[in-house]
């Protein structure tokens, strides 16, 4: 079978519905939960899909793939209490959608209740885990504190009425951050909740949300709990009405046109009864859309990437939009595991080389608006990156079909140019992602044309007073299960006075410990023969410059200007990023490449000291 394209309208996720009571003390409440549902990801002459996702407690229609969108004030505070509701209707816990290789270093309930989790220790290859399933949710690009980042390690499972004797009900870290958090705001955490609260102390921009728990994320994300956090207003924000707009907003009538769309890109691949596939050892797998056949695994079930053969648009494999001959300010994120894409739109969905027939204009990526707006025939995006663009239909006749196309590798090799020993996306399948249709035009356009907007102004770092070596490594698999030799194992770490790397797990000691307030430049040399896109938490850092191992730095790129959160490290380069930070505490820095993340390419980031 092969999935027809273009027949599903894109969905546009409403706004997250606050909880009742939420203006109290300046506060936007939330309460909100992910469970497990099933949705149309298909067109509907196919079957559905059983996916998580989040929605506000009190409301279950709120319960979607992506989630509801939300809609946050800057320096206007909001609080979540993040539910974990996957269980059943009888109370029990619901096991997790997709296969969970217990041999990495990750959550492990069973492992009891004591101390840090580290990586179990097998003398046989075990089966799947099919226990109650740890979550945590982190705000990607949250100026957040230490309590309210979702730690790796403050995973807590659902307050279920089985869960086995023994296991742990919540990380090393969870009891800590419930007491800083209760012991500050006088509430209590009920179990299976975690109760987060953000500032919002930061510039305008397109931050998201996901599950971040311990060798867990990549598969928690792949089965559906994401969604857009989009902060407005303060002096990094333009005037209402500079842009096209109305973007969703609580109590819309319904049919209510929206110039303002967040895009959740994403990969995925479905068996032929409508659920999710994840690989789970080295096999073949005969999907909807062709074979998916995985270059390389590590026994038991850990796949070093995972690339998808479907394209999904927030929660729908290839919709279609009608859109006005007018402008729209898109906010793209790449959603996928581990697909690099570069976005195109293009007359045609097949013709590659393809020609670029609308521009995009970027104003914006993860830290809030760029310097100034950036004419693009190709949008180059990593996983977990943000563009914040401008898209002008405005002239195009009635009828036109535009394509968004992806170029993008199956590869993250080189600066998005097909890798020499992989093929480029398929231009059938991952090639397409989503088609627009220019239809009459409904209201006039009384945005800024892109070429004379002028955006906020930006206040730079200064100077760094400390330079930190770190690498991006490659190495054998370092799992006690893994046959000696196996390749492919990615590894953060230090670089040595020599100029050699130093490969770093998760479990050793802290290196990366930055003294509060302090503003330091970090040199991220890749040694691997991939990109990877690199993500420290707390912070939005500069991109200062970016320099081969032998040869002479080049200057960011026009769209890394201004702050981001997530840069892409390039190899035989040294990718260096400058960030003050000014939150004390626990946090992580990483690959998000979620597969890698969860396999050992994230380390710890302590700032102003303590914990080791
Ligand atoms: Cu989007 Cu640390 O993650
Ligand atoms: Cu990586």
């Amino acid at each position: 079978t092969t999935i027809p394209k273009y027949v599903t309208d894109l969905v546009i996720p409403p706004v997250m519905p606050k909880a009742r009571h939420s203006e109290r003390h300046g506060i936007d409440t939330y309460v909100i939960g992910v469970r497990q549902f099933s949705q149309q990801v298909l067109p509907p002459t196919l079957p559905s899909t059983t996916v998580w996702g989040y929605g506000s407690l009190g409301d279950s229609s709120t319960f979607n793939y992506p989630s509801f969108t939300i809609e946050a004030k800057t320096d206007r505070p909001v609080r979540v209490t993040w539910v974990n509701d996957l269980v059943d209707s009888q109370g029990r816990f619901l096991p997790h959608l997709l296969a969970v290789d217990p041999t990495l270093h990750w959550a492990n309930p069973p492992g009891g209740t004591s101390g840090r989790d580290s990586r179990p220790t097998f003398t046989s290859t075990p089966g799947p885990y099919t226990g109650p399933v740890p979550i945590v949710t982190h705000l990607h690009g949250g100026h957040s504190t230490e309590e309210s980042d979702g730690y790796t390690e403050a995973w807590y499972l659902p307050r279920a009425n089985n869960i086995p004797a023994g296991f742990a009900t919540v990380g090393s870290f969870y009891d800590e951050f419930r007491e800083k958090f209760a012991d500050g705001h006088g509430l209590k955490w009920d179990p299976g909740t975690a109760t987060f609260q953000y500032a919002n102390d930061q510039r305008a921009s397109t931050l998201w949300f996901h599950d971040h728990t311990l060798g867990l994320t990549r598969l928690n994300v792949y089965a559906g709990p994401a969604g857009f956090y989009l902060l407005r207003g303060g002096d990094g924000d333009l005037p209402k009405g500079a842009l096209p707009g109305p973007a969703p907003a609580f109590g819309d009538r319904p049919g209510t046109r929206y110039h303002e769309i967040p895009l959740a890109i994403q990969d995925r691949s479905f068996n032929s009864d409508g659920s999710l596939f994840y690989p789970t050892s080295r096999e073949f797998f005969d999907g909807f859309a062709g074979p998916y056949i995985p270059t390389t695994d590590v026994p038991p079930i850990w796949n070093p990437e995972f690339f998808a053969n479907t394209m999904v648009v927030n929660g729908r494999t290839w919709p279609k939009l009608e859109v006005e001959p007018r402008r729209y300010r898109l906010r793209f994120l790449n959603g996928c595991n581990a697909r690099f894409l570069i976005l195109k739109i293009a007359d045609s969905p097949t013709v590659r080389p393809a020609r670029s027939a609308v521009p995009f204009w970027q104003i914006g990526n993860e830290g809030g608006f760029l310097p100034a707006p950036v004419r693009l025939e190709r949008l180059l995006l990593a996983n977990a990156e943000r563009a914040d663009v401008i898209v002008d239909f405005t002239g195009i006749p009635e009828g036109t079909e535009l394509y968004l196309i992806n170029e993008g590798s199956d590869e993250p090799f080189g600066r998005g140019e097909p890798g020499v020993a992989f093929p480029v996306a398929d231009p059938a399948t991952t090639g397409q992602v989503m088609k627009f249709v220019v239809g009459p035009l409904a209201s006039k356009d009384t945005s800024v044309p892109p070429d004379r907007l002028r955006l906020p102004m930006i206040r730079p770092l200064g100077s760094s007073s400390v330079t930190r070596r770190l690498s991006l490594n490659e190495a054998n698999s370092t799992n006690p299960l893994v046959p000696p030799g196996t390749p492919v194992q990615n590894l953060l770490g230090t670089v040595d006075s020599a100029g050699n790397p130093v490969l770093l797990e998760w479990d050793d000691p802290v290196t990366e410990n930055p003294r509060l307030n302090a503003t330091e430049t970090w040199e991220l040399y890749n040694f691997t023969v991939d990109a990877h896109p690199i993500h420290i938490h707390e912070v939005a850092f500069e991109v200062v410059n970016r320099q081969p191992f032998t040869g002479s730095p080049t200057p960011p790129e026009s769209w890394e200007r201004g702050f981001k959160d997530t840069v892409i490290a390039y190899p035989g380069e040294i990718t260096r990023v400058k960030a003050r930070f000014d939150h004390p505490g626990r946090f992580v820095w990483h690959c998000h490449i979620v597969e890698h993340e969860d396999n050992e390419m994230m380390r710890p980031l302590q700032i102003g000291g303590r914990r080791t």
